[in-house]
């Protein structure tokens, strides 16, 4: 069986993006493979985080992860500050991964943004505390929204670079899972920017745990053109927010733009919106209430991720251990 990995950061509430990019392959996936998801709280510093509200979203976060269909007794579930392989790991890559690499990153630079002398050196090396996640398993398959792609093409550089230098073939190639019609879920009122837990707009993202009446009214406000939705795909070319909408759609109904614009093409978006609305709501409406039932007992949650932290220990610290022993570390 392959081994999945994959990571989300506790620095919000998670988005619908999360859901259809991420966590919904997630679930798909516990069927047939063996699965390790992170609760990723080293990344989630790499910017500013207030530590009460961090402790907060991490709980919430690994409830609302349960309640979209992890089952922790088949998967691994835990928080990735109590396994220190991570972080171990990590270092050892700093010194694999080359600056020309990290420089060619997008995310870095659109996260850093105009004032990148303030950036946290954290965040610049990002990509290797990733790919540290990964490879200290051996995962040979990660499931991730089309944002993640460049970052696992790195990891694929530092696992071939180590490889080469000190003459093993000890990392394996890592496949990138990047599934289904909403792999980019983009902002409701801007269809050239992602749709992400931190934008400073609400209106931007549906979060997992909106009201009914709040995921109908960022709808009906989410921003279109004029124009009815075409009957074929080629004509939502060049309609970034008709593009989005129909995605959407498409993800929660299992099926295709092709299909969605079958039967909906012709139409204004004001019926459309409404259609949209409610299978939004009928797909998230449970995921929130199962969040806040998971929330009602917070130490059972905490409970689930040490157990899940001491199950992901004992597969890493073999491999970190092989690994600090093929640089030339001498044994503890
Ligand atoms: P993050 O919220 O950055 O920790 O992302 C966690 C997972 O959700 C990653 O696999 C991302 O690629 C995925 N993801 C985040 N935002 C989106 C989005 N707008 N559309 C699709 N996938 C996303
Ligand atoms: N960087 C990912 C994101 O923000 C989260 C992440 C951290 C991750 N470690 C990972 C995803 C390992 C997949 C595998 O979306």
């Amino acid at each position: 069986m392959q081994r999945i990995f994959s990571g989300i950061q506790p620095s919000g509430i998670p988005t619908l993006g999360n859901y259809l990019g991420a966590i919904r392959n997630w679930v798909a996936l516990q069927a047939d493979h063996d699965c390790i998801y992170c609760v990723v709280d080293l990344h989630a510093i790499t910017v500013w985080q207030e530590p009460k509200l961090l402790v907060q979203q991490t709980r919430e976060l690994a409830a609302s992860i349960i309640a979209c269909g992890i089952d922790p007794a088949r998967s691994i579930l835990f928080h990735q500050s109590a396994v220190p392989e991570h972080a171990e790991l990590a270092w050892i890559f700093n010194c694999v991964a080359r600056l020309g690499w990290l420089n060619r990153m997008t995310q870095f630079k659109d996260k850093a943004g105009k004032d990148r002398e303030n950036a946290s050196a954290g965040l610049y090396v990002y990509p290797n505390l990733m790919a540290a996640d990964i490879l200290a398993y051996h995962a040979t398959r990660v499931p991730v929204g089309d944002d993640q792609r460049q970052h696992l093409e790195l990891a694929n550089d530092i696992a071939q670079k180590f490889n080469h230098d000190y003459g093993v073939e000890f990392f394996p190639v890592i496949e990138a899972l990047i599934l289904g019609p909403a792999a980019r879920v983009m902002s409701l009122r801007d269809g050239t920017k992602k749709m992400s837990k931190s934008d400073p707009s609400d209106q931007s993202r549906i979060n997992l745990n909106d009201s009914a009446d709040t995921i109908a009214q960022k709808i009906r406000r989410a921003r279109t053109d004029p124009e009815p939705l075409p009957t074929e795909p080629a004509g939502l070319a060049g309609r970034a927010e008709a593009r989005n909408l129909v995605g959407i759609y498409a993800a929660l109904a299992d099926t295709d733009e092709e299909d969605v614009l079958r039967l909906h093409g012709g139409k204004g978006f004001s019926s459309f919106k409404e259609e949209l609305a409610a299978l939004l709501v009928e797909s998230l409406g449970p995921i929130a209430q199962k969040t806040r039932d998971l929330l009602s007992e917070p130490d059972h949650i905490d409970q689930v991720l040490h157990e899940g932290a001491a199950r992901a220990a004992s597969i890493c610290r073999p491999i970190v251990s092989k690994t600090k022993q093929i640089v030339g570390f001498l044994p503890t």
